[in-house]
C-alpha cells in the first residue's frame, strides 16, 4: 500500500525476541514464516494472557456472584472495550465477540433472510474470499435476491466504472473485502461505501486482511459491518469480532438461540437481550476474547503507522528481488497493496515450489487461497503466496528468494 514517508520506528530485532516461535527450526533450518495472511504469529505477551487466564481465573462470564466469575466477566467486557477504541465504535455493544470473520459474516448473512425481498440485489466483488461469497449465495436462495459481482482488472483492482453500472434502488447490500487475501489489493473502501449509501444499500466489509495492517476506523469510514479474526493480528484462532451500527444489529433478528441470549423464556414466548448478548448465545471463547484484547495492546504498542511503514519496504525490497527471477510473475499489483505476493513461475504447479522451499524452512501458503474467481481470473489453479509481517526481515527474504530460485532449477 501508499504509505507516507514515515521514518522507520521499527526495532525489529527486539520484536522477533517476542515471537518463540521464530526462533524454532523446521527441516533443520531456521523458520522463514511467511504465511502471515492465513493466520499471524503469537507474541510471548499474548501467551502469558493466555496462560494467566487458565491458571488464575477461569470461569464462565456473566453468569457467576463468585469472584472467579466477575474476574473474568471484568476482563472479557475490558477486552470488548479496547477493540471498541480500537476501531473507533461508537458504542461497546456494537462489538459482537464471534469465532472470527466467517462466522461474523455467516452471522448478518442469516440475519439478513428476514429482511431482504425476492429480485432484490447484493453486491460482491470478485476479488472475494470463499467466506463472502458462499453466505451470500445462500442467502440469495433462500430469498430470492440476485448476487450481482464487481468484476476486477489485470492488476487485481476492482472496476469501480462497473461498480457504479451496478449499483440502483434495488441494491440492498454491498459486501467487498477491505484487504484482498489473495492479492493484498486494498479496496477504495470508502468510495465504495458512499456509493452503496447513496441508493440506500448497507455495507459489509471483510476486514480480516486489513485489519493486521491498516487501523480501521468504523465511524470514519461510515460502514455498517466490519469483520475481523484475531488470529491474523497476533491473537489465538476461534475469535472475532463483527461491528455493527447499533441501527443494524437492533433490526437483525438473533443469529442463534441458547443462554446468555435471552431477557426471559417460557415455552409460550421468548424475549431477547440486549445488545451484544442477542448475538452471543452459549459460552464465548473467553480466553480468546481476552487475549484479541491483549494482542490489540501488543500491535498498537508497536504502531499502526510503523508496521504500515515497515511492511511497505518489506513489500518493495521482495517486489524487487523476486522480480529478477526469469518467468516470475506477480498477480496483484495495485499501487494500494498490504505486503502480500502472489506468484507463479511459467507453469511450475505453485504447490511444487511450497513444497521444496517448506524443506529449507520457509512457509508460505500456496493454491487457490479460497479466492477461486480471482484465480479463475487469470486462469491459473493457484499462485504461491508469500504473505510478510512487520517480524520479518530482509535477510529472511533474501533466504525466500534464494530458496525459489533453487526451487525453479530442480522443477524446470
Ligand atoms: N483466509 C486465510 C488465507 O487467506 C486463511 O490464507
Amino acid at each position: 500500500m501508499k504509505v507516507a514517508s514515515t521514518k522507520l520506528n521499527i526495532d525489529v530485532e527486539s520484536i522477533r525476541k517476542d515471537f518463540p516461535i521464530l526462533s524454532r527450526q523446521v527441516n533443520g533450518k531456521p523458520l522463514v514464516y511467511f504465511d502471515n495472511a492465513a493466520t499471524s504469529q503469537t507474541p510471548q505477551q499474548v501467551i502469558d494472557v493466555i496462560v494467566d487466564y487458565y491458571s488464575r481465573y477461569n470461569a464462565n462470564i456473566h453468569r457467576g456472584v463468585h469472584t472467579l466469575s466477575q474476574e473474568a466477566t471484568d476482563a472479557y467486557e475490558q477486552a470488548r472495550i479496547k477493540i471498541q477504541e480500537h476501531f473507533n465504535a461508537a458504542k461497546p455493544h456494537e462489538i459482537i465477540f464471534t469465532a472470527g470473520t466467517t462466522h461474523a459474516i455467516n452471522l448478518v448473512a442469516s440475519g439478513f433472510t428476514t429482511l431482504l425481498k425476492e429480485g432484490e440485489e447484493i453486491i460482491v466483488s470478485t476479488l472475494e474470499h470463499h467466506s463472502n461469497i458462499v453466505p451470500w449465495q445462500m442467502l440469495c436462495e433462500r430469498t430470492g435476491a440476485k448476487l450481482k459481482v464487481i468484476p476486477m482488472n489485470d492488476n487485481g483492482m476492482l472496476k469501480m466504472d462497473e461498480f457504479d453500472k451496478l449499483l440502483s434502488e434495488k441494491t440492498k447490500l454491498v459486501f467487498v473485502n477491505h484487504v484482498s487475501n489473495a492479492l493484498g489489493t486494498v479496496n477504495p473502501v470508502k468510495e465504495i461505501i458512499e456509493k452503496a449509501h447513496a441508493v440506500g444499500a448497507a455495507v459489509l466489509l471483510d476486514g480480516a486482511q486489513a485489519a493486521p495492517h491498516i487501523k480501521a476506523d468504523v465511524q470514519e469510514l461510515d460502514v455498517d459491518f466490519y469483520a475481523v479474526s484475531a488470529h491474523k493480528m497476533c491473537g489465538p484462532t476461534g475469535v472475532g469480532v463483527l461491528y455493527g451500527k447499533e441501527e443494524w444489529l437492533q433490526k437483525l433478528p438473533p443469529y442463534q438461540g441458547g443462554g446468555e441470549m435471552i431477557a426471559t423464556v417460557t415455552f409460550e414466548k421468548t424475549t431477547y437481550a440486549d445488545l451484544p448478548h442477542k448475538f452471543e448465545a452459549g459460552t464465548p471463547d473467553i480466553c480468546g476474547g481476552i487475549a484479541f484484547g491483549a494482542a490489540l495492546d501488543y500491535m498498537n504498542s508497536i504502531g499502526f503507522n510503523n508496521i504500515a511503514a515497515y511492511e511497505h519496504e518489506l513489500l518493495e525490497y521482495a517486489t524487487e528481488k523476486l522480480m529478477q527471477i526469469e518467468g516470475l510473475r506477480i498477480y496483484g499489483t495495485s499501487t494500494e497493496k498490504t505486503a502480500v505476493i502472489s506468484f507463479n513461475i511459467g507453469d511450475i504447479h505453485p504447490y511444487d515450489i511450497g513444497t521444496i522451499i517448506d524443506k529449507l524452512g520457509i512457509a508460505v501458503r500456496t493454491g487457490h487461497h479460497c479466492a477461486q474467481p480471482v484465480m479463475d481470473y487469470y486462469n491459473i489453479p493457484g499462485t504461491v503466496r508469500a504473505s510478510f509481517a512487520f517480524y520479518n526481515t530482509k535477510e529472511e527474504i533474501d533466504i525466500f528468494v534464494e530458496g525459489v530460485k533453487r526451487a525453479k532449477n530442480m522443477l524446470s
